[in-house]
């Protein structure tokens, strides 16, 4: 993990490999040349070269550009990278990206300072944030081609001041979280068995105030928890349920987090396709997603209690895996038809949503690679959010937008329930493909439990399967592979509920 540090040095003179500076989008009549940000420092014969280079190269500020200026007279540091802002140069995300797009197109070198402009903590806390997600690599099995670089400086004026340096402990916290969900994604599925990801669960949790609880084959079987035994029933390697729990004294809210953690989806005897098998040790990325957030949480010590419920297991086809036709009792009791044993990640959480929703927590949330319709819809960058409560689905886009990730809302339109009813069953686990993702998030609504009023629990639904995993070219602060996405929006959440 990158080192984050504050420091009041100048951009003339700070000891660093390569310093960082702004340009925003120029506004004028094309082509307008950019504006430069965080160069006010430098003497006006270092900011005419600087621009002139930028004209050379035609860099015009659009975002998620970065150019690399060696040598730089004025600047003793022998690299300037000038990161591109874009239109909107004030926005924190936009601040998010160009510190990560800087910072990834650095790998290589050791130490980097920021002198983007830093107007208030807010600002210091993105750009922190941005620089933390972009000095990530996944080594555990290739060392990196280009180190991620390992010192960050943001240059401000006042390295003591409390807010700035609040931001950046968030900052860290949040980049370690999202590192964490990035490996286990990006851990090859063979080296990643449900149980391996429990004991992932209890490493972390380690010499921290987090409890973890695992359910073994065994005690799922006891607790009648037959959508993940009935999934992980063909994989040699048995299913869990991990409930992962931060419970300060004191707690203003209880939210309760559930994460779809299929660790390989091959299908099972609905057997995928190959070429849609290949990217799918990332089908845990839910779970993933919510233990990440609830050590952050931890981290952060937030005065809400957050429990993570993880759903894991392998769905795989052999002579013990279930077989469409078969049925399914649910924790709970609700009986449901397998018609197409690839439509199980809703069975693994219908088992974790029935439990979670009976503590009668204030919300709930699932986050789940749940379907192929999502990413038709939204595409690979943004992620969908359903629920059972318009004012709640507002809280977690309102959430999403704060911390910088790209949700939508989407409906779960009754009319598609009725596809989901069974002949000899509750309930069957496909309906009309037409609207997939809405159907999925219907069946899923089934299982939201009811608090004492009678009314059910406060629940949205988080379809992540495009965004979680980047297979295309890098960008801002996102790498090849498990992204990390729903983290941070979680974590804005149990802010959002602790005041
Ligand atoms: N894990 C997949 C969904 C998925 C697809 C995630 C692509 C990421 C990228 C899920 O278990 C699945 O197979 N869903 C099926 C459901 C269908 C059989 C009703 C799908 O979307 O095709
Ligand atoms: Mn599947
Ligand atoms: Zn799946």
């Amino acid at each position: 993990m990158v080192r984050l540090e504050l420091s009041s040095k100048s951009v003339k003179t700070v000891p660093a490999d390569a310093v960082v500076l702004g340009a925003a989008r120029g506004t004028g009549p094309a082509p307008a040349a950019p504006v430069l940000l965080g160069a006010d420092d430098l003497p006006r014969a270092t900011r005419s070269a600087i621009a002139r280079a930028l004209a050379d190269l035609g860099a015009d500020g659009a975002a998620g550009s970065v150019h690399l200026l060696p040598q730089v007279e004025g600047v003793s540091a022998p690299l300037v990278a000038v990161t591109g802002l874009g239109e909107d140069p004030a926005d924190p995300e936009a601040l998010r990206r160009a510190a990560g797009a800087a910072v990834r197109a650095l790998a290589g070198r050791r130490r980097v300072a920021l002198a983007l402009p830093v107007p208030d903590a807010a600002a210091a806390g993105a750009l922190a944030e941005g620089a933390a997600l972009g000095a990530y690599a996944f080594t555990r099995y290739k060392a990196a081609q280009r180190p991620p670089v390992e010192q960050v400086a943001l240059l401000v004026g006042k390295p003591r001041d409390k807010a700035l340096r609040a931001a950046l402990e968030r900052a860290r916290v949040v980049g370690e979280a999202v590192a964490v969900a990035r490996d286990l994604v990006n851990t090859a599925p063979g080296d990643l068995a449900p149980a391996d990801l429990a004991d992932a669960a209890q490493d972390l949790a380690r010499g921290t105030a987090l409890s973890v609880r695992v359910l073994t084959e065994t005690e799922l079987a006891e607790g009648g928890y037959g959508g993940i035994l009935g999934v992980g029933q063909g994989s040699s390697r048995p299913p869990r349920l991990v409930v992962v729990e931060h419970a300060p004294r004191g707690a203003k809210a209880h939210l309760a987090l559930v994460g779809k953690g299929i660790t390989f989806d091959s299908g099972g005897l609905s057997l995928k396709p190959p070429a849609g098998m290949e990217t799918m040790k990332s089908d845990m990325s839910g779970a993933a997603a919510v233990l990440a957030a609830v050590k952050a949480v931890a981290g952060l010590d937030l005065p809400v209690r957050v429990t993570g419920w993880l759903a894991v297991a392998e769905n795989m086809p052999s002579g013990t895996a279930i077989r469409p036709s078969d049925v399914l009792t649910m924790h709970g009791g609700t009986t449901v038809e397998v018609l197409n044993t690839d439509a199980e990640g809703r069975l693994v959480l219908g088992d974790a949503l029935v439990a979670a929703t009976a503590e009668q927590p204030d919300r709930v949330v699932d986050v789940a690679t749940l379907t192929g319709a999502q990413v038709v819809a939204l595409g690979n960058r943004v992620s969908a959010v359903m629920g059972n409560d318009d004012a709640f689905r507002a809280e977690v886009l309102a959430a999403a937008e704060r911390a910088g990730e790209q949700f939508w809302p989407m409906p779960l339109p009754q009319e598609l329930r009725a596809s989901l009813d069974s002949q000899v069953a509750d309930l069957a686990n496909i309906g009309d493909r037409a609207g997939g993702m809405l159907v999925a998030g219907l069946f899923l609504r089934e299982f939201i439990g009811e608090r004492a009023d009678g009314t059910p629990v406060p629940w949205a639904h988080l379809d992540i399967a495009g965004p979680s995993f980047l297979t295309t070219e890098p960008y801002g602060y996102t790498h090849r592979g498990g992204t990390g996405v729903a983290v941070r929006t979680l974590v804005a959440l149990a802010e959002d509920l602790s005041s």
